[in-house]
């Protein structure tokens, strides 16, 4: 069997159980080498989403992925959360405490030594609020340029937001970050609301999900779990895990490569993304793969066995 080159990743994230799930996929993908979580606050606050990282790792046996803890706040005022959608733990199952603790050096200082060391080689994936990497812009100019690659889910470029009608929950959260990230003219690929609300799954479906490995059946309590608190729920978007999988495998979007302008003035439009040249730096999804997509998933549910093949 041909050698799979392993991709080294690091993921910046504020879990959340779309963000839990994502990792989770993550995990499962012998191909990734997961160099270490960065958190930051979002869904819950940044001490919350960092408990979930560790407990996240700590449940799948991988506490040598070190956490860096993020910021608690984006650059302006201070995050929303999102209780309603994730709860007040930020994951729909309690997991235990983690034994492990976050490392002592912050995520802008950690990406930027990773990054450093290895210029070129690591693939960054952002699923939450950009302020992390909006900071690590600031701090330390030309890191981000030496990722290998850059993923962000976030915005709703031209379509109805999820917070507001104009705004996405990661811009929204912190829309100055949003901007600095996508007019840094560093080259990104953006899983927007347009893709991510192209897979999602259903009360049944996920009732019938079969999974056949510890870290697949907790992503399947995750979802059931979420149903399970509210009756009224329909469909569970996959953001983060799309995000994830077109990380792992960049065949299953196709993009198009736009400038897109992120409004962090009118209080109204706040977090709005919209397209504001052709062409840009901004490879905005266009088109998904939605089989490839839940094949993905669905490897996430199969028995622990051979390595699940990427396309780069
Ligand atoms: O709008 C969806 C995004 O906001 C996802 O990353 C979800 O985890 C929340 O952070
Ligand atoms: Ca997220």
């Amino acid at each position: 069997m041909t050698d799979i080159p392993v991709k080294k990743v690091m993921i910046d994230t504020d879990p959340g159980v779309d963000d839990a799930i994502a990792i989770l996929m993550a995990l499962r993908f012998s191909s990734f080498q997961v160099l270490g979580l960065t958190t930051v606050g979002g869904n819950v606050p940044l001490a919350r989403g960092t408990r979930n990282a560790l407990a996240l790792l700590e449940y799948a046996g991988r506490t040598e992925i070190p956490v860096s803890r993020g910021s608690a706040l984006p650059i302006r005022g201070q995050y929303g959360y999102s209780f309603p959608v994730h709860g007040a733990s930020g994951l729909t199952r309690r997991l235990p405490n983690p034994s492990s603790r976050p490392i002592d050096q912050r995520a802008v200082d950690f990406l930027a030594g990773e990054l450093g060391k290895q210029p070129g080689e690591i693939l960054l994936i952002a699923l939450g609020p950009l302020t992390n990497l909006a900071n690590l812009l600031t701090r330390y100019p030309g890191s981000l340029e030496q990722a290998s690659g850059l993923v962000v889910m976030g915005g709703a470029v031209d379509v109805p937001g999820n917070v507001t009608g104009h705004a996405e929950f990661n811009f929204y959260s912190d829309p100055e970050a949003a901007k600095m990230v996508l007019s840094s003219g560093v080259p990104l690929t953006l899983i927007d609301l347009a893709a991510s609300r192209q897979v999602a799954i259903d009360r049944q479906a996920a009732r019938e999900l079969k999974p056949r490995n510890n870290l697949g059946g907790l992503a399947a309590q995750l979802l059931n779990n979420w149903f399970r608190r509210d009756p009224g729920r329909q469909r569970f978007f996959f953001h983060d895990p799309l995000a994830m999988a077109a990380a792992f495998d960049s065949t299953i979007v196709n993009t198009q490569n736009v400038q897109v302008a992120v409004e962090t003035a009118d209080p109204v439009r706040l977090g709005e993304s919209r397209i504001s040249g052709r062409p840009g730096l901004v490879g905005v999804v266009r088109q998904v793969d939605q089989d490839g997509f839940f094949r993905l998933f669905d490897d996430l549910m199969s028995p622990d066995q051979g390595a699940i093949q990427g396309h780069g």
